[in-house]
């Protein structure tokens, strides 16, 4: 069976590069209504929010010019209308772009807005409606002999939407890696009085205080109806990929970034490799006509991609580690075979460096594109044809502190064994990118390093996934223990929690929000959903989970692992019982810390040690999260700290020692 999948692999891959040049299905529109515009329900790219639940407005409005637009939030003002601004892509993962209220509630989108792209060759800058896509507006500077410096990987993103999010390439020089630092111009349409007639267009530019607001915005300062960029002279850049050791990726990523414009790095920490990508400009004569392909965003044939899906679900369902590694293995080797997607002719990689023009190296997504004809293949994750499905975490921390986290994802990578983190290295491992300090009251304050990976999700919510502790473990390390920034356009809702305390000019930002709010509608209103998404539940209204109960609850899942020596983690527990408390590495502990916590927990809502011996499942929903959210039990004291049998390590501990 599984030669026969690699078999399979290997067939859909070589057809795959020879064959993705043209055609493809196009993914779906995340907007769909039962009637023509109304009833209408917003989903993202992938199909399901991070909830699972819908997102419904009753109309939609697709305005073509900014006095168009104008008009539509004029209307939506004066008749007390929650509006949100929704793009042709609608690729952020959170639900940002969803409206608080789906009654009273109404989306315009900006689908029909981007017909604009005015070049000012003299001071080298473009000024476009917010709708226009970023490969239109690459294509169409390009040509004029100018390249934007700065964009995301993906390039299925409106130029408005994604500035709104402070998405990203990876830089420290120059402006940086962030695309809302080349702003240097914004229109915002905002709710105005009645005299003013509901709604008024304003020209930011960045003298204007309410410029750093503007910058990212997550769309709830109004409607962005024009961007500026400060772009530069047309450029090429050559790319060198490196797989290498990943040893001293943790001393090295510093120097990496200041001596590499475009650098990055890509860590497959099960396979122990780390991918540096040495990306620099170089002039305009040196020969090279390459494209940038990038491997992930090529579409595939629909029916590989849901065998890949399968076959991941397979190994998930017997936590199977040898099939996933199997599977991670053969995906880094061909990428390294094939350079991610590099492609020094346009056709394939013939070998290193490759050399392209900055408009075709920097962004990239060719699933997007369809001559709809063939109808086979699309896009990986497209949720129509029960392909990957996954979660995304971006995690954004100051460069100080970014090499203690790789540390410790290290050390706990030894104790759990490397085999155990090969769920991430199936997708693209751990991905390091470089953003440079920003004004933008939520932008990143300070040199900040971006890691982002993604994880399997299974098809419904309460099925627990594999090793699903080491991800949560590394993602509460990064999100907690280090404090780590989520991407606004991407995570989970834990990463979420108390975001407000870690950007220092949050308060700027909020007060920008009342400033506009002469007219009230837009900004109070999206008040309202902005602190539903940090936290949920709490004002009813979105059925989501209780994260920090949630969390609670996760770790006596921990616990019960541990006394059930169903995990891994349970050696790194008996190791520091065996050295009575005191911790063989910091990692360790802080893990103990946090079961030791459950005890507390479970002891709260009236769980005997016995009880939780005895299950034989643990759905974290049923045993404790239910009962944490209702509360009210009479507390049963703990007899000692963990299960009775400290004495007692589990078999194999030795061959972990
Ligand atoms: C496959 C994939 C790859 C990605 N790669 C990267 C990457 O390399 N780097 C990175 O940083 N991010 C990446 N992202 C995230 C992506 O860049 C952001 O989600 C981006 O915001 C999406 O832009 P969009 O046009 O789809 O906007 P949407 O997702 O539709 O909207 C984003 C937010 O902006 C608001 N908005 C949109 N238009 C306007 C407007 N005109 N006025 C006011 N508000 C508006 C919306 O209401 C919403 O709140 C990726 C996402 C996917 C799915
Ligand atoms: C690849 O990276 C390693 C580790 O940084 C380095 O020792 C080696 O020289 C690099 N190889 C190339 C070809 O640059
Ligand atoms: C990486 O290097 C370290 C020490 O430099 C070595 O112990 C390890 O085996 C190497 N790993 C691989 C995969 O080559």
């Amino acid at each position: 069976m599984t030669n026969l999948l690699w078999l399979c692999l290997v067939l859909w891959i070589s057809t795959a590069t020879l064959f993705t040049t043209s055609s493809a299905m196009p993914p779906p529109n995340p907007i769909k209504c039962n009637d023509i515009n109304s009833n209408c329900q917003l989903s993202n790219s992938y199909g399901v929010w991070g909830d699972r639940q819908t997102c419904h407005a009753p109309n939609i409005v697709y305005p073509t010019t900014e006095e168009h637009l104008r008009q539509e939030l004029a209307n939506a003002n004066k008749n007390n209308l929650k509006v949100k601004i929704v793009t042709k892509f609608s690729h952020t993962i959170p639900k940002l772009a969803c409206p608080s209220n789906s009654k009273n509630s109404l989306f315009i989108s900006t689908e029909k807005y981007d017909s604009t792209i005015d070049i000012n060759m003299e001071r080298l800058t473009v000024t476009i409606d917010g709708g226009v896509g970023l490969r239109k507006l690459i294509d169409t500077i390009e040509k004029a002999g100018l390249s934007l410096v700065a964009s995301t990987y993906w390039e299925g993103v409106t130029v408005a939407g994604v500035i709104s999010t402070g998405a990203h390439g990876s830089s420290w020089w120059g402006k940086g890696g962030a695309i809302h630092d080349h702003v240097i111009g914004l229109n915002l349409i905002v709710p105005a009085n009645e005299n003013e007639g509901y709604a008024k267009v304003i020209k930011l530019t960045p003298q204007d205080p309410l410029f750093n607001a503007a910058k990212v915005s997550l769309g709830l300062l109004g409607i962005i109806s024009k961007v500026t960029f400060q772009l530069e002279p047309a450029f090429k850049r050559s790319i060198t990929l490196n797989f290498t050791n990943d040893s001293g990726i943790e001393d090295e990523f510093m120097e990496h970034a200041r001596k590499n414009e475009f650098g990055d790095i890509q860590w497959y920490p099960s396979r122990q490799i780390a991918v540096y990508r040495y990306d620099n400009r170089v002039p305009l004569n040196t020969p090279g006509d390459a494209l940038n392909d990038f491997l992930g965003f090529q579409s595939n044939p629909i029916l590989v991609s849901k065998y890949v899906r399968a076959a991941e679900k397979g190994f998930e369902n017997t936590r199977n580690v040898g099939g996933k590694c199997t599977m991670a293995s053969f995906f880094v080797a061909y990428k390294k075979l094939i350079a991610n997607g590099l492609k020094n002719n346009k056709l394939i990689f013939t070998g290193y460096p490759v050399v392209g023009h900055q408009g075709k190296m920097q962004s990239s997504g060719s699933c997007l594109y369809s001559s709809s004809i063939d109808i086979t293949s699309t896009c990986a994750w497209d949720p129509t044809i029960n392909g990957l499905f996954f979660y995304e975490s971006t995690a954004i921390f100051p460069s100080s502190k970014f090499g203690n986290f790789i540390r410790d994802v290290k050390k706990l990578r030894d104790l759990v064994k490397p085999e155990n983190m090969c769920g991430v290295d199936i997708y693209n491992g751990f991905l390091f990118r470089f953003i440079k300090a920003s004004d933008a009251y939520l932008g990143q304050g300070e040199d900040s390093v971006v890691v982002d990976f993604n994880y399997y999700r299974a098809s419904d919510a309460l099925t627990p996934r594999f090793n699903q502790d080491i991800w949560e473990e590394i993602e509460q390390m990064a999100f907690l223990k280090y404090e780590a920034k989520p991407h606004w356009a991407k995570n989970r809702n834990v990463a979420f929690v108390d975001v407000q305390k870690k950007y220092p000019k949050f308060n700027k930002f909020v007060a920008a929000m009342f400033s506009l709010d002469r007219g009230k509608e837009i900004s109070r209103k999206a008040l309202i959903a902005w602190e539903k998404l940090c936290q949920p539940r709490a004002a009813g209204g979105l059925n989501i989970l209780d994260v920090q109960v949630w969390n609670k609850a996760a770790i006596c899942k921990l616990l019960w692992n541990v006394c059930k020596k169903k995990d891994k983690l349970s050696h790194i527990l008996w190791k520091d019982q065996y050295t009575m408390g005191v911790s063989i590495v910091p990692q360790a502990s802080w893990i103990v810390q946090k079961i030791l916590k459950a005890t507390k927990y479970l002891e709260a809502v009236g769980y005997q040690e016995e009880d939780i011996v005895r299950m034989e499942k643990f759905s974290i929903q049923k045993v404790i999260y239910t009962r944490l959210v209702r509360g009210e039990y009479e507390k049963v004291r703990w007899r000692k700290l963990v299960c009775n049998n400290v004495g007692a390590p589990p078999d194999g501990f030795l061959s972990y020692s």
